[in-house]
């Protein structure tokens, strides 16, 4: 199977038994350059509160931001499958300032989807999007939006009475019309058993090996923090020695006079 172009192919690709990949983006050279690759879609991730700005949770994240960012993603990737990140409070409040906000996401940005964090709490609304021809992504999991209420970053779902949850909430937005399901940081068992369950996708963070797919923040991943090493991380790059030690050459070479050098100088 090609690359994914739209929410059919989500389910064709589990169907296939085809796992898809995704990766987080927040700007326009990264988004050039995961289109010259084969990743199958991009998430412009609240995660840019935690990636981008320096914040220590997603909640600071703006419907403004989003927007911003998604859109520049957009510019950088005309034809990838994009789903934009419903930031804290953008879907909470009501569900005509939720419709609202997705319809500017969705017309100002050209994202092809939302995603939204929670289960059966946000059932209808989740209902409510795609009868507007919004397709949504769920979140289970670990919701990093209600931090404050799980009392940390902790893998969700070890406990029975929770597991059982989380199996409901996931048929619940299935039910509900979701096209595919991020798990964030939930033991392998228990994402497995969800998996298996569900026809639409799950795409794990922190999972295990068997989610129908696998999304990763892209600075994590590049190994742009190095004091950032979860247990469920690959680094596939590290950046961060990377652009260290450009950084460092160019201050020693501009201090010593060897930058500009004579291929640099106009004549
Ligand atoms: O905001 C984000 O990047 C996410 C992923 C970690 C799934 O929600």
């Amino acid at each position: 199977m090609a690359r994914i172009r739209n929410i059919n192919d989500f389910r064709k690709a589990k169907q296939e038994k085809r796992p898809i990949s995704m990766v987080t983006c927040y700007e326009y050279q990264f988004a050039r350059i995961i289109r010259e690759t084969e990743i199958d879609s991009i998430l412009v991730g609240d995660s840019m509160g935690n990636a981008v700005q320096g914040h220590p949770t997603t909640i600071p994240v703006t419907l403004e931001q989003i927007i911003y960012h998604t859109e520049i993603v957009r510019r950088g990737a005309p034809d990838l499958f994009i789903v934009a990140d419903l930031p804290f409070m953008s879907y909470h409040v009501s569900l005509e300032d939720t419709m609202r906000n997705c319809g500017r996401l969705m017309k100002e940005t050209g994202a092809n989807a939302v995603k939204l964090e929670g289960g059966r709490d946000f059932v209808k609304t989740v209902g409510s999007l795609v009868k507007a021809s919004i397709p949504v992504m769920g979140h289970l999991g670990l919701t990093p939006q209600s931090v404050h209420k799980l009392g940390g970053y902790s893998i969700q779902g070890r406990e029975e009475e929770k597991r059982k949850i989380m199996l409901e909430d996931a048929k619940m937005l299935q039910e509900a019309g979701a096209f595919a399901l991020v798990l964030e940081m939930v033991p392998e068992s228990l994402a497995t058993e969800i998996s298996s369950m569900l026809e639409i996708p799950t795409i794990g963070i922190g999972a295990g090996r068997h989610c129908d797919g696998q999304v990763l923040v892209i600075t994590d991943l590049l190994g742009l923090d190095d004091s950032f090493n979860p247990k469920f991380l690959k680094k596939y790059a590290n950046l961060h020695r990377t652009v260290k030690k450009a950084l460092k050459t160019y201050h020693e070479e501009v201090t010593s006079g060897a930058f500009p050098a004579e291929e640099n100088v106009f004549k």
